[in-house]
């Protein structure tokens, strides 16, 4: 195809996007089941997908996009698996460093990076402070990210600052809290995807999700478009966010 059809967005109503939308990429194995190729190729497309909606949510005027690439559990999966999506990170961060300027947004990383090679690490630490300079649009990678571990961290953090005479215990808030997790100075999300047809959070963002909307589709990640998005988007706008309230 020489050229792509902009996916219409003139039902949407702009000035109500989410600020935040987080997206559980799910189904890459079972679509390369599907096909009789090797799950590393089902991650391979899950990839190419990743790069088309960050590209939409962007273009759409939507400030964070976050993406679970890859659990605190995803490393029980097999070793092939797991090096397979390593060299896909890492390709996609030499890509992302080529194509900075053309695509002027922040990338960071929620998760806990230490058991990555040091020349993985290096390349993460190098995206994110080179993107820093772009304001307009952060796209988060949880990479090797659990939600209670999350919990769990800033839990120890504040504990230690409490040892060391910097917070009370007793004046602990909600938003004091959430300055400990990883999201920390990120809107919560307001709207959480899930391809594939699972309806669970499996430890994506526990504290962060208190009152994201939640839309689930049955389509498997890699073929997932930017129709697609736009009508998680579209669903969730005709929902009614009441924050507990009537
Ligand atoms: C879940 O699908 C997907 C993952 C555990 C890996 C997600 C990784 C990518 C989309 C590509 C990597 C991108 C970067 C930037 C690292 P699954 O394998 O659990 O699918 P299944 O439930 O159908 O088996």
């Amino acid at each position: 195809m020489l050229f792509r059809k902009p996916a219409p967005t003139s039902d949407l109503d702009l000035d109500h996007l989410p600020r935040h939308v987080a997206i559980i990429m799910d189904g890459n194995g079972r679509w390369a089941k599907r096909r009789h190729v090797p799950r590393g190729a089902g991650h391979a497309a899950g990839a190419e997908t990743l790069r088309r909606i960050a590209t939409c949510a962007r273009d759409l005027g939507i400030p964070y996009l976050t993406l679970y690439a890859f659990s605190t559990e995803n490393w029980k999966r097999p070793e092939e698996e797991v090096a397979g999506i390593m060299d896909l990170l890492e390709r996609y961060l030499r890509e992302t460093l080529r194509d900075m300027e053309k695509n002027r947004f922040h990338m960071a990383f929620l998760g806990d990076l230490t058991p990555l090679s040091p020349e993985l690490r290096a390349l993460c630490a190098q995206v994110e402070e080179t993107s820093r300079v772009y304001t307009s649009y952060q796209m988060n990678i949880c990479f090797n990210y659990g939600g209670r571990d999350e919990i769990v961290r800033a839990a120890r953090s504040f504990a230690a600052d409490c040892l060391a005479g910097k917070r009370d215990p007793a004046s602990l808030t909600e938003a004091d809290f959430s300055g400990y997790l990883y999201t920390a100075g990120i809107p919560d999300p307001d709207l959480i995807i899930r391809p594939s047809g699972e309806q669970r959070l499996s430890n994506f963002l526990l504290w962060q999700a208190a009152y994201a909307e939640f839309y689930t589709t049955d389509i498997y990640w890699p073929d997932f478009k930017e129709q697609d998005f736009l009508d998680a988007i579209r669903a969730f706008q005709r929902r009614s966010r009441r924050f507990g309230g009537t």
